[in-house]
């Protein structure tokens, strides 16, 4: 996707685009036929990391778990976990827009699990109230980088708010054709994977499929990520060596980072590093 990309951006804009970046002076020799031109106006020390890496070997799908919010927030003196929340959205945004502008097909945010219903109320309170600001604040930014919103979890369970927001969101970046940012919402795989279950013994129950018939394809085709390719990457930050629940059937094959990066400062130096990270695994997918 990445290459089709670059083709449609050196064929379809030409010379004068390529020109123009050149004139801005900021791209590295060589840089201008490989990467979209958003990439390109990054700070150099962004770009000179572009060199390592291969924009045909990205990541289709990125999955992120954000985590270290509440430590960024004691770690700064703040009595308030919400302001490493508050801060945690600034990630969001810079991590959003860097994997639009190097083309990947999906990133994964999990934004709320199920279990964080149980937080105390007025985090879980302040958690939902920047989420239905974030979905309205951030509309601009979806629509100018081409971005679907799409989300995975239990839509019922938002405050009606956050839910009408998340719909409006949905439907207004439906006919987007770039990146789809999805985010886990009241999400948890378990609980993802007994619905899919449920499904499959009602259909089952039914005859609408039989029992011969259930595949890993129909399994993939029931759960909230159905269409979307599985994460080829997944990233948890602040340390922590757990899953937490997350995309569980989705990640067979994934490659894991993790980084002592609290979720606040995680931006695009972090981000390109985890890529360059990624592309330097050997995926043999149980082969040898
Ligand atoms: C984990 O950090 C983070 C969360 C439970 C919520 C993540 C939310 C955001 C990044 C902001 C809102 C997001 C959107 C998309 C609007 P933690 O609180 O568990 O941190 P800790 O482990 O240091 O306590």
């Amino acid at each position: 996707m990445a290459s089709n990309k670059v083709l449609m951006f050196n064929g379809a804009l030409g010379t004068m685009f390529r020109r123009r970046v050149f004139s801005l002076g900021n791209a590295l020799p060589d840089q201008q036929a490989r990467w979209p031109g958003a990439a390109l106006k990054w700070p150099e020390s962004d770009r000179r990391m572009l060199n390592r890496l291969d924009p045909q070997q990205l990541p289709a799908h990125v999955a992120v778990i954000m985590d270290g919010n509440g430590r960024w927030a004691r770690q700064r003196g703040f009595m308030d976990r919400i302001r490493g929340h508050e801060a945690g959205i600034e990630a969001v945004r810079e991590t959003t827009r860097t994997a639009a502008e190097l083309g990947l097909q999906v990133l994964t945010l999990y934004a709320f699990s199920k279990e964080n219903w149980s937080r105390p109320d007025k985090e879980v309170q302040a958690l939902m109230t920047l989420l239905a600001h974030f979905l309205v604040a951030e509309r601009d930014e979806l629509m100018g980088n081409n971005i679907r919103l799409r989300m995975i979890g239990r839509h019922d369970d938002l405050p009606d708010k956050a839910r009408d927001k998340l719909q409006e969101s949905m439907e207004l970046t439906s006919g987007n054709s770039g990146m789809v940012l999805n985010l886990a919402l009241s999400y948890g795989s378990r609980d993802e994977i007994t619905r899919v279950t449920r499904d499959i013994a009602r259909m089952t129950r039914e005859g609408q499929i039989d029992l011969s018939e259930i595949s890993s394809e129909t399994i993939d085709g029931l759960l909230d990520t159905a269409g979307l390719p599985d994460p080829d990457l997944l990233i948890r930050t602040s340390g922590e060596m757990r899953i937490s629940n997350f995309l569980l059937w989705q990640i067979a094959y994934a490659e894991i980072h993790v980084t002592p990066v609290l979720w606040p400062d995680f931006r695009r130096t972090r981000f390109l590093e985890a890529l360059i990270e990624y592309q330097g695994r050997d995926r043999r997918f149980g082969r040898i």
